[in-house]
């Protein structure tokens, strides 16, 4: 079993942030937001991965290196353009090598171990199983009809869900997954979906199964998502890093980067980059810091500028 992490989105909805610290990269609770998958691939027995990177390349590769500070081997590719999952998928055909693979989207945090649903599909002999996860909003999602643990039918952000069951961002294959990514369209998005992919297996009379996922899952993407997974992985607490000097009241899920200086009247629901100069006169609330900030107060923020950086 090997292991696929899509890590070639721009980040755009935490831009500034993500045009200087690309988003797998992001510190969550003072940890790189991959080092999470990477633990849940660890704890289903994989050992190598490929990252698939895209213009973030050679900060990625320089963060993340061999794997072996991970212990794992992790090796790149990089996406030259985004066409969509499926897409990305493909340039890691040559490294899966005929093997069974977990693919994982690098943004997405779980608070439960995944390797009962890898366990599920090494013991079905099925040819992919994907996790799914009740959602309040399905819309936003990839949409899974099931029947038993079979799915039935998937439809890529539907306006009319026929179910609540979303594709929840880790999916495990077999080869066969490469027969049908060739013959693959463009969605409505103009994007090769892995949504449409998986149905292909479905028409094709493969067993495509469902992994319904209880706890919880995190999208980092968004401010929002960001401070609710760090405020869920942080237990709500603060953090501070190594040497960072800190001039504030420090409330509720507030987590400070090594060496950063920060000065403000009070801190709550927010993270601050390391190495960041952070200089309010009033408060910082429900923000995302970094590079020399200087402002009269920061309440539900993205920054980071580095015109006067180090
Ligand atoms: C992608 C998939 C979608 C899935 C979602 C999970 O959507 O296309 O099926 O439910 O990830 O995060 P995107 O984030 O590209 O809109």
């Amino acid at each position: 079993m090997k292991g696929v992490v899509l890590a070639a989105g721009k980040g755009s909805r935490l831009y500034p942030v993500t045009h200087h610290v690309p988003k797998p990269l992001l510190p969550i609770c003072n940890r790189m937001t991959m080092e999470y998958a990477f633990d849940q691939l660890r704890d289903c027995g994989v050992k190598e991965v490929c990252v698939v990177v895209g213009s973030n390349e050679p900060q990625v590769r320089a963060a993340l290196g061999d794997g072996s500070q991970f212990n794992l081997a992790l090796s790149y590719v990089k996406q030259t353009e985004p066409k969509g999952l499926a897409h990305a998928v493909g340039f890691a055909k040559e490294f899966v090598a005929g093997d069974s693979f977990i693919l994982y989207l690098g943004d997405a945090v779980y608070s439960q171990p995944l390797r009962p649903f890898v366990d599920k599909f090494r013991q079905s002999g099925c040819a992919n199983l994907n996790l799914v996860k009740e959602v309040a909003d399905p819309s936003r999602f990839g949409v899974a009809n099931v029947s038993g643990d079979r799915i039935t039918r998937l439809v890529e952000k539907p306006k009319n869900p026929e179910s609540n069951l979303a594709m929840a961002g880790m999916y495990v294959f077999g080869p066969k997954i490469w027969d049908v990514l060739p013959n693959l369209q463009p969605s409505g998005r103009g994007e090769y979906e892995i949504t449409d992919a998986i149905q292909i297996l479905v028409d094709q009379g493969e067993t495509v199964l469902a992994g319904k996922y209880e706890g919880e899952w995190f999208d980092t993407g968004t401010l929002d998502s960001f401070l609710e997974t760090s405020g869920h992985l942080c237990k709500g607490g603060s953090l501070i890093g190594e040497g960072a000097v800190v001039n504030a009241e420090v409330g509720e899920n507030v987590v400070i980067g090594a060496t950063a200086q920060v000065t403000a009247t009070s801190l709550s629901d927010c993270v601050i980059l390391p190495g960041s100069k952070v200089t309010v006169t009033g408060q910082v609330a429900h923000s995302l810091l970094g590079g020399h900030v200087e402002s009269k107060e920061c309440v539900n923020v993205v920054a980071f500028n580095d015109e006067r950086g180090p």
